[in-house]
């Protein structure tokens, strides 16, 4: 389909499959995502461990070299959660299978015992397309099975990494059981612990001779594939091939990655029971109850920076809040000035990955020293908001609101805010303002209305009574992050997994409105149990809030389901109020051990 937008209409021009339209009248912006993901499918739970901070690379050659990254990270103190191999790790690119020579089967059940028992976690790449040779039993089982897509009575032949391939097609109900089944078989080789799917739109490196008589194959009106009216069987499955019960290509053929990340969603969750964790390259309405999202191919350019925001803000609206782009650049050879800026912003990504392409140089963040300088900072930070970022996974599965938003989900009223694409918010209330051109040394940002603390200097606030820009300054090492006035951040300790990091105690950040009113949220579980929050109870939702009465400020915590907060025994050993009346900066109360599921109520002006 072609979608056109001009200011003032929008023009559907779809040439095939069903258009519904509906409309969903909010009217705030939290609560047309609410009803859009009411219809859709609510974003699916991610995993604890996958705000983690995430290493990739198209190119690692070896265990080896696995092993050295994993080094690299720990020799810096810089936190690496999830080592990803991408398909280097393959023997010939044969989906379900390890290189015998580089990633063979002792070495990599080794190399992922080692990640585990470091509370590290593995994750791996497939590919849709099956390598066609009569001695691999995927492919065998595939043809028994009789699952792939067919194009004039045969399975369509294809090409991608491989070399030829047949394609499973995801809408064959026999498809699901023969694809878990493959994953379960390779999983009991390597304990990988979530999946990346790639390639699902469906790519092809070949485009098949088509018939230009066919309707399908050549439609009459012609939309503008690849911006370039390119013809629609252009590096694709042809519009004409046939999935199960003779459902055309033509058809469905927007729907491949959402089927392929719905069944590899399921296979995931019969193989281990756990949550989990999907990545998709292709993506369509309703593809985020079943997986995350990266942005695809970008490039180490500034321009794909800045262009990383709206996308992962239009992710999180189409539904699929847990969503990153390629930190420091895929393709391309990156500079340490544009890879620390690309952390800086990066590292408040829900879904926090780097990822580089074979061609270019290596761009792991303890290359350069400025980098990885910077990365211990700023990953410090996400570590130590981690409690905040899950509270907003929970949200996100609950009412469908995203984790990064836009200014105006929280400001709708200002005007102002509707254009701003060059900051964004994680949540309510934590605004992130990035360097997004090369040699800059401040930032220009837009600030709504009240008095925003900032989160690596507290003593350092933006107040402004109507909103209004500001220029910040952004030393080498430094991005803006700002916490607004009336919110309550859960916090914790920094540390180099998140486990470790769900070990310390809590802190909570108060920043008081002017009527000394705030409110704050933390919901806590084991971080993979299949659902988040539901029926079973193995979870709390806490609530913080202050209030003024008089010169009396005090905060009170209530709790839902307090038992396994309790069992736990996780408690606040401190609380750092902003924006108290007659004190200038911050005012620090440590040494409390006030358990989380007991409620409480403290006098925070009684401190000193
Ligand atoms: C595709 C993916 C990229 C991956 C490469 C090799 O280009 O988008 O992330 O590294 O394929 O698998």
């Amino acid at each position: 389909m072609d979608v056109v937008y001009a200011g003032d209409r929008i023009t559907y021009k779809v040439i095939g499959g069903v258009l519904d339209l509906y409309f969903f009248p909010g009217p705030t912006p939290e609560l047309v995502m609410d009803q859009y993901t009411d219809l859709i499918g609510r974003p699916a739970p991610m995993p604890y461990w996958s705000f983690g901070f995430h290493q990739c690379r198209w190119g690692y050659k070896d265990v080896g070299d696995l092993e050295a990254v994993v080094a690299g990270y720990a020799n810096a103190s810089i936190p690496l959660e999830v080592v990803w191999t991408d398909i280097d790790y393959m023997d010939a690119y044969k989906d379900f299978t390890l290189d015998p020579v580089n990633f063979p089967a002792e070495k990599m059940k080794a190399f992922v015992d080692r990640l585990h028992r470091n509370a590290q976690r593995y994750v791996l790449i497939l590919d849709p397309g099956i390598s066609i040779n009569n001695s691999y039993g995927t492919y065998k089982r595939g043809l028994e099975d009789d699952i792939y897509i067919k194009h004039g009575g045969v399975p369509y032949l294809g090409q991608v990494w491989p070399g030829n391939v047949y394609y499973p097609d995801f809408l064959n109900p026999a498809t699901t059981p023969f694809w878990s089944n493959e994953i379960k078989t390779f999983r009991d080789t390597v304990q990988f612990d979530g999946l990346w799917i790639d390639m699902n739109e469906l790519s092809n490196f070949i485009t098949s001779p088509s018939n230009v008589n066919s309707t399908f194959d050549n439609p009459p009106y012609k939309i503008n594939n690849s911006g370039n009216k390119r013809p629609i069987n252009e590096r694709t499955v042809p519009a004409t091939a046939l999935h199960f019960g003779g459902i055309l290509e033509y058809n469905v053929h927007n729907l491949y990655g959402f089927l392929e990340a719905k069944a590899t969603h399921q296979a995931l969750l019969n193989i281990t029971g756990k949550r989990p964790f999907v990545l998709s390259r292709s993506t369509f309405v309703g593809s985020g109850k079943y997986t995350a999202h990266w942005t695809g191919d970008n490039a180490a350019t500034w321009d794909d920076l800045a262009f990383s925001i709206p996308s992962i803000l239009n992710s999180g609206l189409f539904g699929i809040p847990m969503v990153g782009a390629d930190i420091c650049g895929f393709a391309r050879n990156t500079t340490e000035e544009l890879c620390r800026c690309w952390i800086q912003l990066g590292a408040f990504y829900p879904f926090s990955r780097n990822h580089g392409d074979k061609t270019s140089d290596r761009h792991e963040l303890y290359i350069w020293e400025s980098v990885a300088a910077s990365a211990k900072k700023v990953l410090g930070l996400r570590y130590r908001l981690l409690p905040y970022l899950y509270t907003l996974m929970y949200e996100a599965h609950l009412r469908g609101v995203p984790i990064a938003r836009p200014l105006f989900f929280s400001f709708p009223r200002d005007t102002n805010t509707h254009g701003v694409y060059s900051q964004f918010l994680i949540g309510k209330g934590v605004l992130i303002s990035p360097v997004l051109t090369s040699g800059a040394v401040s930032v220009e940002a837009y600030f709504p209305a009240g008095t925003w603390y900032d989160l690596f200097n507290y003593s350092n606030t933006v107040a402004s009574k109507s909103g209004g820009n500001r220029t910040l300054s952004a030393p080498l090492d430094h991005i803006n992050v700002h916490l607004r006035e009336g919110h309550i951040l859960p916090m914790q300790g920094e540390a180099l997994t998140t486990q470790a990091a769900r070990n310390t105690s809590f802190e909570l950040l108060v920043a008081l409105s002017g009527t000394g009113n705030s409110s704050g949220e933390v919901f806590l579980d084991d971080g993979e149990e299949a659902g988040m929050g539901g029926a079973g109870g193995r979870w709390s939702f806490v609530r913080f809030q202050t209030q003024r009465a008089g010169n009396r400020v005090t905060l009170t915590l209530d709790v839902t389901n307090p038992g396994f907060a309790v069992s736990h025994g996780w408690i606040i050993e401190k609380v750092t109020v902003l924006g108290l009346k007659n004190r200038s900066g911050a005012v620090e109360i440590p040494g409390l051990h006030l358990l989380i599921g007991k409620n409480f109520t403290l006098d925070l002006t009684a401190h000193h």
